[in-house]
């Protein structure tokens, strides 16, 4: 593939290469080997519109240590601030000879756009409340590491769905690569038409009590407060009373089941500090994960020394 814009881009062979590959750049990026030299000569541009720590992050290091160069482009304070579009200034990053652009941006659909744009490869970084792909992918990799499998896992993804570019794409990820799906949280927070749409025998639950006995793994999903108004916003208490994970939630689990959330986490309200912090939770494995995801993204759709 080209550029990497959406879950539903990844076919089961595609995604699993970019998992395996993933496992061999680990070692990589656990610095066992500080530096692959994949990439020397290429240049990877972050472009964000949209505020990010994990993912900005994790890509400069993915490109960093696959030797690329990297550019990192941040709308606040460039001319994007004097009303330059998104065209011209893909048209700039173009000029400079960007090799693949990674792009975080609110407007759905955004990273699809640019992708006509640019001849260099678009990865999507997330758009909206549309699509993160290598969220999916790095948590799926989380999942198969600390279970040894995808298809047949029962992956409950927990909250505000109807916000969440993050289970959008772990839903058409998960349901290509064999896992069965549940979306739990108030009837107000998950559009179940989306949901079947994305992936028919995708499962609706409002009652998160009566999932986890069954669930392999819960993905929390952080309640996106920034793009409520305030009259639908629920309060921080019945939300966290009805639908956040706390200890004795927790222990409803089964025995192997791991805890998951992409960051960032509003502590207190879908996830108290004790099961954020206790030992089957992968949230900071999930960061880890990301850079050998990322290296991998990158590697595969730059083709390696293959200019
Ligand atoms: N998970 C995630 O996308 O985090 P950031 O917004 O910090 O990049």
């Amino acid at each position: 593939i080209r550029h990497l814009l959406s879950g539903a881009d990844l076919d089961a062979p595609t995604a699993t290469l970019i998992l395996d590959t993933a496992a061999q750049m680990a070692t990589v990026a656990g610095r066992e080997v500080k530096k692959l030299p994949a990439l020397r000569g290429r240049t990877v541009v972050n472009l964000f519109y949209e505020d990010s720590t994990r993912t900005r992050i994790s890509f400069e290091a993915a490109a960093k240590r696959l030797s690329a160069d990297v550019i990192n482009f941040s709308a606040k304070g460039s001319s994007v601030a004097k009303g330059e579009s998104l065209k011209d200034t893909a048209l700039t990053l173009q000029a400079m000879g960007a090799d693949a652009v990674v792009v975080r941006h609110p407007a759905s659909g955004a990273p699809h756009r640019l992708a006509n744009w640019v001849d260099g490869s678009v990865v999507n970084a997330g758009d909206g409340t549309h699509e993160h792909p290598t969220q999916a992918l790095l948590d799926a990799y989380t999942m198969r590491s600390r279970l040894g499998r995808l298809a047949g896992l029962h992956v409950a993804v927990v909250g505000d769905v109807l916000h969440s570019r993050v289970a959008r794409s772990n839903v058409l990820l998960l349901s290509t690569l064999g896992a069965k799906v549940t979306l739990v949280g108030p009837p107000t927070l998950i559009p179940v038409d989306i949901a079947q749409a994305l992936a028919p025998g995708t499962d609706v639950c409002y009652d998160l009590d009566a999932v986890l006995p069954q669930a392999d793994v819960v993905m929390m999903l952080r309640v996106q407060r920034e793009r409520m108004s305030d009259s639908y916003f629920p309060s921080a208490r019945e939300y966290a009373r009805r639908y956040g994970l706390d200890g004795p939630r927790m222990r409803r689990l089964p025995e192997h089941a791991i805890v998951m959330h992409p960051g960032p986490m509003n502590r207190g309200m879908e996830i108290t500090p004790e099961v954020a912090d206790s030992p089957r939770s992968t949230i900071v494995e999930q960061v880890t994960n990301g850079v050998s995801v990322r290296m991998a993204v990158l590697y595969l759709l730059l083709g390696g020394n293959n200019s």
